[in-house]
């Protein structure tokens, strides 16, 4: 298991360039399901998940091949495709429900593996069975499997209001509803970038959606898709940990290739901090030369404050000027990092949905262990600006979400290393 090394002190300077976003490229895999013939996606993320995602649409029956090199995928899809997604590759990563939906539209049904419990909450799969059970599937917990079928003649169109913008539930019922009989609305849809995303490649296919990008989603089924080409959409989250990274190292980085009304919230909260933010023709450049005011933040479904971001924002209000309260409403056990943070010496109380961090002028290094993806950033953003050295373990979660973490952070000037950690005996 490999850790970073990263000896605190650094002000980051520099430029990234921002690829496309795993939440969307993953899901983008799935939707080529939906069409036999040859599906590429482009700006694919070199990261484990496409691998993983690639085996399962292997084991589905396709034939897929990834290049590094140029970020592209190539899916091959047949006209028959298997209906079952085994438990080995979706523990490994929840993504893999994605294929939930296309499965049962291409095939009438689906046996998907229960991605089981994850180490920031339940996370549930309610809102997508109920709503294809509305539109006729028969829906089973077996064995450890949600076996779902859909009538004799196919799933039918209906009204779906979900009780939460789901990003997961809408992905489904979405993609279950491009061509099932007749039309689907799905009420009170997430309407994240990433929904936009695949919203525009079905579109491109031949889907018809009417709302796209909006809480309201009006599908018409068609009789048949066909494979295209897409390149996938920049990731936000990764693009707002590097704004954040510039602010809590007193830095100046120019972010490529990234979508800063995607951020809008996160920009400008920077901005209360005390960052000088600059929109640019292909993204944005922060610029920070003072310790930031604490900022409050609430995540909230999209256009919300992002979840993914808070653990970074939690990072940078422990060094800030002042007090910030954060309030976490889609994941219960996102605060579960704070209990690492404050090994650097945080001072962060956290009481169910809300955290309270008062900012230390400085934090010291220690080593930390890394809970999930964001967890990860946030703990790397904060050894940036600890005291000495800061070991951050279990780095396999940031790399999920991170392509090169440490070497684009090294380029900017930061003082990093990836290790190979010693094995207990
Ligand atoms: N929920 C239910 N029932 C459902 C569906 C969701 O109770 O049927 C609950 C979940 O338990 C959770 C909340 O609703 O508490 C939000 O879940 P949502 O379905 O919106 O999220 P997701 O699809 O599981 C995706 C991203 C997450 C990101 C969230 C919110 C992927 C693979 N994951 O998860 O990304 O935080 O949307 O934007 O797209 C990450 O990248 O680090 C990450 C966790």
């Amino acid at each position: 298991m490999d850790v970073f090394r990263i000896q605190g002190g650094a002000r980051l300077v520099g430029e990234v360039h921002i690829t496309g976003a795993k939440n969307s490229s993953l899901k983008l895999m799935a939707v080529a399901l939906l069409a036999p013939g040859k599906t590429t996606i482009r700006a694919v993320p070199n990261i484990l998940d496409v691998t993983i995602m690639a085996e399962l649409l292997r084991r589905l029956g396709c034939s897929v091949s990834y290049s590094a090199e140029t970020e592209t995928v190539e899916i091959d899809v047949p006209a028959t495709i298997e209906h079952r997604a085994d438990y080995d590759l979706v523990r490994r990563m929840r993504a893999s429900i994605a294929v939930l939906g296309p499965l049962v539209a291409r095939t009438g049904a689906a046996d998907v593996a229960l991605p089981g419990g994850d180490a920031i909450g339940s996370r549930g799969l309610d809102m997508h069975t109920a709503g294809l059970e509305r539109m006729g599937a028969t829906v089973a917990n077996e064995h450890g499997y949600l076996v779902v079928h859909a009538p004799d003649g196919g799933l039918v169109g209906t009204h779906v209001y979900l009780d939460f913008p789901s990003v997961g539930a809408t992905e489904t019922l979405l993609m279950a509803a491009v061509t099932a009989n007749g039309v689907t609305v799905i009420d009170n849809a997430a309407r994240e970038p990433e929904i936009v995303d695949i919203c525009n490649m079905l579109l491109a296919m031949g889907a018809q959606i009417d709302g796209v990008g909006t809480s309201l989603l009006t599908i018409t089924g068609v009789s048949s898709l066909k494979a295209v080409e897409h390149t996938t959409v920049a990731d936000r989250i990764v693009a707002g940990t590097w704004a954040v990274a510039a602010v809590i190292t007193g830095g100046d980085i120019t972010v490529r290739n990234a979508n800063s009304e995607h951020l809008s919230i996160a920009l400008e909260k920077l901005v209360t901090a005390g960052a000088e933010v600059e929109i640019t023709n292909d993204g944005f450049r922060v610029q920070m030369n003072k310790r930031p005011t604490a900022i409050d933040v609430v995540t909230l479904p999209y256009p919300g404050f992002p979840t993914d971001l808070q653990p970074q924002f939690i990072a940078l209000n422990s060094i800030a000027e002042g007090s910030a309260m954060v309030t976490e409403n889609l994941f219960e056990a996102r605060f579960r990092f704070v209990q690492e943070l404050t090994r650097l010496g945080a001072e962060v109380r956290t009481d169910g949905h809300h955290a309270l961090i008062r900012g230390r002028s400085q934090l010291s290094g220690a080593p930390v262990e890394a809970t999930d993806i964001r967890a990860g950033a946030g703990l790397v953003l904060a050894g940036l600006v600890a005291d000495g050295e800061t070991t951050v373990h279990a780095i396999d979660h940031i790399d999920r979400g991170y392509v090169d973490f440490e070497k684009q952070l090294s380029k900017l000037g930061a003082n990093i290393i990836r290790e190979t950690s010693p094995q207990l005996s």
